[in-house]
């Protein structure tokens, strides 16, 4: 079995191996593929898709990279250490196993997959090979979430009461049309929700809690698509609070992701990596902080990158946790089990809206 942290030649950086990244899928995986090649820790030695176009591209884009139609040959390539995984959707079960069976630690992209038991073979496969798993919810490490998760966790919020989520994006019609497996069942698993606004809803869970029930209703409004292009949601939570949840691709041009908490304590409003409001009960001058809180947290990643260079987000921040996280044997910042209840909310609205019934989340 492969394992980068057995194998290291000596003399190399830190005395540590440099590990071999590939990428299978060239999407979003050339973001994965940049950062790879872009890190001190890893080389990107391989790429792999089916699509001879997008392989002919990414060699050219990183020389001395070697290029692979055929997945079964990736994996017999001893120098891969980590496989992200940028395939369709509900492909990412199957290749994500195969890998570790491999003996390759994976990244997998958002979601883990479009069903929870197909989900739920990923983490079983990486209990089994002891190989790492990552996930790729890279919003958790936008500018604006560290202090809100400190705000959620610390208590200083109180008890959460409300949340009000919205994901008002746009897609053209040409967009579902150029994938082809975007908008299946099948392969996408769903459509606003389950692609798009996924990352809202592991946002939501990760900072409000265990879901207890959904009800929901669902439409497809301006696309010819086979799934969804907006889904209302009520949520109920284990620990008592309630949100609702809106997704939808019609939100011509795109207008903003919402994230807002209200707390017996305190209340804190987001649009996506900006901090919008900032209100603490507790606060010694409450004008003040949410003055101060707005200009450190309020322009987004952007900003924060162009105050600290070094700091990484998006893929970039992920794809280099996943290549530490394999360097120094510990586990990724987001694991299958973390973005396991994300996929079971999403289908668990799906499942809500086709029967007109509140679902309830059974929890093991
Ligand atoms: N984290 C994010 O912000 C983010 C953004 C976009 C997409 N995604 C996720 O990434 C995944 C891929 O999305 P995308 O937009 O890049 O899709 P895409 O269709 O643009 O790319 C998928 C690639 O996989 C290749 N492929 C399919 N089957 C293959 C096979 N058997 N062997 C080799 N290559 C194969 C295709 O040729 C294609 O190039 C999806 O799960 C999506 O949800 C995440």
């Amino acid at each position: 079995m492969t394992n980068g942290l057995n194998s290291m030649p000596e003399g190399s950086a830190k005395g540590r191996k440099r590990l071999g990244y590939a990428v299978l899928g060239l999407g979003i995986g050339m973001a994965h593929a940049d950062a790879a090649y872009a890190s001190d820790n890893a080389d990107l030695v391989a790429v792999c898709d089916k699509d001879p176009g997008r392989l002919a591209k990414a060699t050219e884009k990183y020389p001395g990279v070697t290029a692979y139609a055929d997945f079964e040959e990736l994996l017999r390539d001893d120098r891969v250490d980590i496989v992200s995984v940028c395939l369709p959707s509900g492909m990412h079960a199957d290749f994500a196993v195969r890998c570790m069976e491999a003996g390759k630690h994976v990244l997998v992209e958002k979601p883990l997959d479009i069903t929870p038991e197909r989900a739920r073979r990923i983490e079983e496969a990486r209990l089994r090979t002891g190989m790492r798993c990552g996930v790729v919810h890279q919003n958790r490490f936008n500018v604006d979430m560290t202090p809100i998760k400190q705000a959620v966790d610390s208590g200083r919020m109180g008890r959460l009461l409300l949340g009000t989520f919205a994901v008002k994006w746009y897609r053209e019609q040409s967009y579902y049309d150029r994938g082809g497996w975007r908008g299946s069942w099948a392969m996408d698993g769903g459509g606003s929700l389950m692609n798009q606004a996924v990352h809202t809803v592991d946002l939501m869970q990760w900072l409000m809690g265990e879901v207890e029930s959904v009800t929901s209703t669902m439409g497809i409004c301006n696309h010819r698509i086979e799934t969804e292009d907006m889904t209302a949601s009520l949520i109920r939570f284990r620990n008592g609070a309630t949100a609702t949840f809106v997704s939808t691709t019609c939100a011509y041009p795109g207008i903003s992701t919402e994230i807002d908490l209200y707390g017996t304590r305190g209340s804190v409003e987001a649009d996506g990596d900006c901090l919008k409001t900032w209100r603490m009960m507790d606060a010694e001058d409450e004008d003040a902080e949410e003055a101060a809180m707005l200009e450190a947290y309020g322009g987004g990643n952007m900003k924060a990158a162009l105050s600290d260079p070094a700091r990484k987000f998006g893929h970039d921040h992920v794809v280099e946790d996943m290549i530490c996280a394999v360097r120094d044997g510990r586990d990724p910042e987001v694991m299958p089990a973390d973005a396991l209840h994300s996929v079971e909310i999403v289908h668990a609205v799906y499942q809500s809206a086709r029967t007109g019934k509140t679902v309830f989340l059974t929890h093991e």
